[in-house]
C-alpha cells in the first residue's frame, strides 16, 4: 500500500508528543527541554496552511497512545481572505494546542484509525454559544452535540467529547447551534476514520467544499435574502478547503484517491473532470462493496463520497474540476460550468499497482412486510412575498415537534416523500441507512449513507439499523431549511 497513511504522521510526532505530554502535566522538567520540544513539534505542526496552499492542517494529536487521538479544538473569531479585496471576518476551528495558531476554514483535520478513541477538549471563544456535532459519527448520544443532548457551551466555556471511532471513512464536525449562520461563517472541519479496504494511490486529498456569499470587500455578506432561504444561501464564490479555484501539482499517469465532503449550506456540487471517469469507492459509510464508474459526481449538502481517479494530461497543461448544472428544483437557473479546483500537470507517474478483487461488506439490512415503517413528508410554505418560507416534516415545524419513539438496534423502514418542488438532503444522527428505492426504483448502488438527497416530487424509502439509545436528530441538511423547522428526532429507548 504506498497511500500516505495517519500512522505515520502519529509516528512522525511521537517524540515531541510524548515529551509534551508530561511537559504539560508539569512534571517537573527543565525548561530547556520544555523549549527543546516547542522546535520539534513545530516541524510536525506547521504544516503550510489551509488558507495559503489549498491543504489542510492536521490536528496535533496530545496522547502517545497509539489506539487514542486527544486533542484541544476552539472556535474562536478570526480572519481568513478568501479574495484579494479584502479579509472576510469569519468564525471557525483552531488548534487549541499549538501556540499562537490562527483559526482557518476549513478547520484543523482530524485524523484516527478505526476504533480508536476520540477525546476532543472543546472550547468556545465566540461571541456567541455553540456545540460541536460529529456529522455521520456512531457517536454514544451524549457525544452528539445537539441540544437534545446537552446544554449550549457558553462564551467561555468547554465541553469534551469522547467517543470511539467505529467507523472507517470520511466525516466532518460543525456546530448544531444556528447552523445556517455558524457553519456559514466556517465552523466545520473534516474527520477522516483509517481503516477497511485499501487501494494503491501515489496521493490521497481531500477536499472540503463550500461556497461563501462575499461582498466586493471581500467581507462576508450580511443579508440573507428569500432565495437564500429558499435554496439555502448559495454563495457566489466556491471554496475548496478555504480556497477558491485552489491549484493542485499532479502527474499524469497516477491514480489518486480523493475524499469530499460538501459542508455548504444549500449548494449542491455535481463534480466532472472532463476526459475522466471517477472510480466512486465509498460513501457516507465507509468504502462499499462495489465501486462503480461514474462520469459526474453529486454531492448535496453534507454528504461524502471517496473516489479514485486516474489522471492523464499533457505537462504542464492545467484541467479543472468542475461543478455543473443539476436541476434541484424551484427552476434555479443554469450558471454554466463553474471551476472548483484545478489540476496542473507537472510530469509523469509510473503505472498505478492493480486495485484489489474485494473492497467494502454490506449486508443488506432484511426487510419484510412486518417491519415497522415511519411516514415522513417534507414540505415548504413559500410564504406571502416578502416573508420567509417555512420548511415542514409531516406538517410540523421544528421545534414545534413530536418526536418519533423507536427501540436502539432495530430495523425499521423510513418512507420519505417529498411534496415539494425542490429536492432536500435528508440527514440522520448517530445510525447508518441503505436506500431501498426511489419512487418503487431500487438504486444502481448500496451502500451506507447518513445524508441522502430526496429528490422533489418523489419518495424515498430507505432501511435504517437504529442506533444507540438516546434522542437524535434527523433534518433536511440545508441549513436555512433545518433552521426553519424541517428538523425532528427520534428517541430510542434501549435494548429490552
Ligand atoms: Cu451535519 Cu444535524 O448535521
Ligand atoms: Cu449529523
Ligand atoms: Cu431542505
Amino acid at each position: 500500500m504506498i497511500a500516505i497513511s495517519s500512522s505515520a504522521r502519529k509516528r512522525v510526532c511521537a517524540f515531541a508528543l510524548a515529551a509534551i505530554d508530561w511537559a504539560r502535566l508539569g512534571w517537573g522538567r527543565p525548561l530547556g527541554a520544555v523549549l527543546a520540544i516547542g522546535g520539534v513539534l513545530s516541524g510536525c505542526s506547521d504544516t503550510p496552511h489551509g488558507a495559503a496552499s489549498g491543504e489542510m492542517t492536521p490536528i496535533v494529536d496530545l496522547n502517545p497512545t497509539p489506539d487514542v487521538v486527544e486533542v484541544d479544538l476552539v472556535a474562536s473569531s478570526s480572519q481568513q481572505s478568501y479574495l484579494p479585496d479584502g479579509p472576510a471576518d469569519i468564525w471557525a476551528y483552531r488548534d487549541g494546542f499549538v501556540a499562537g495558531s490562527r483559526a482557518a476554514v476549513p478547520g484543523p483535520l482530524i485524523e484516527a484509525k478505526q476504533g480508536d478513541s476520540v477525546i476532543v477538549h472543546f472550547r468556545n471563544e465566540l461571541p456567541e454559544s455553540t456545540t460541536i456535532h460529529w456529522h455521520g459519527v456512531r457517536v454514544p448520544n451524549g457525544a452528539d452535540g445537539t441540544l437534545a443532548t446537552q446544554a449550549e457551551i457558553p462564551p467561555g466555556g468547554t465541553f469534551d467529547y469522547r467517543f470511539v471511532a467505529a467507523d472507517a471513512g470520511t466525516f466532518w464536525y460543525h456546530p448544531h447551534v444556528r447552523g445556517d449562520v455558524q457553519i456559514e461563517r466556517g465552523l466545520y472541519g473534516m474527520l477522516i476514520v483509517h481503516g477497511g479496504p485499501d487501494a494503491p494511490v501515489s496521493v490521497e486529498r481531500s477536499f472540503v467544499l463550500d461556497d461563501v456569499k462575499l461582498e466586493a470587500t471581500g467581507k462576508l455578506s450580511a443579508t440573507t435574502d428569500p432565495l437564500d432561504v429558499m435554496l439555502g444561501r448559495q454563495g457566489n464564490v466556491l471554496l475548496v478547503n478555504g480556497v477558491s479555484a485552489p491549484t493542485y501539482d499532479v502527474k499524469a499517469g497516477a491514480r489518486e484517491r480523493w475524499r469530499f465532503v460538501n459542508a455548504a449550506n444549500g449548494r449542491y456540487f455535481n463534480l466532472r473532470l472532463a476526459g475522466h471517469r471517477f472510480l466512486v469507492i465509498g460513501w457516507d459509510g465507509g468504502v462499499l462493496p462495489d465501486p462503480y464508474e461514474a462520469e459526474t459526481l453529486l454531492l448535496a449538502p453534507g454528504e461524502r463520497y471517496e473516489v479514485l481517479v486516474e489522471l492523464s494530461g499533457a505537462v504542464g497543461s492545467v484541467a479543472p474540476l468542475e461543478t455543473i448544472y443539476y436541476d434541484r428544483g424551484h427552476e434555479v437557473p443554469d450558471p454554466g460550468p463553474q471551476d472548483v479546483l484545478k489540476l496542473h500537470f507537472t510530469g509523469a507517474a509510473t503505472s498505478p499497482l492493480p486495485l484489489p478483487s474485494s473492497w467494502g461488506e454490506l449486508a443488506p439490512l432484511s426487510v419484510t412486510a412486518d417491519t415497522p415503517t415511519q411516514t415522513m413528508v417534507l414540505d415548504e410554505d413559500e410564504g406571502a412575498p416578502g416573508q420567509d418560507p417555512m420548511f415542514f416534516i409531516n406538517g410540523r415545524s421544528f421545534p414545534d415537534v413530536v418526536p418519533l419513539e423507536g427501540v436502539a438496534g432495530e430495523v425499521s423502514v423510513w418512507s420519505i416523500r417529498n411534496k415539494s418542488p425542490m429536492d432536500h438532503p435528508f440527514h440522520v444522527h448517530g445510525m447508518f441507512f441503505q436506500v431501498l428505492d426511489v419512487d418503487g426504483v431500487a438504486p444502481a448502488h448500496v451502500g451506507w449513507k447518513d445524508t441522502v438527497n430526496v429528490p422533489q416530487k418523489s419518495t424515498l424509502r430507505f432501511a435504517v439499523r437504529y442506533g444507540a439509545a438516546g434522542e437524535w436528530m434527523f433534518h433536511c441538511h440545508i441549513l436555512e431549511h433545518a433552521e426553519r423547522g424541517m428538523m425532528s428526532s427520534i428517541r430510542l429507548s434501549p435494548m429490552p
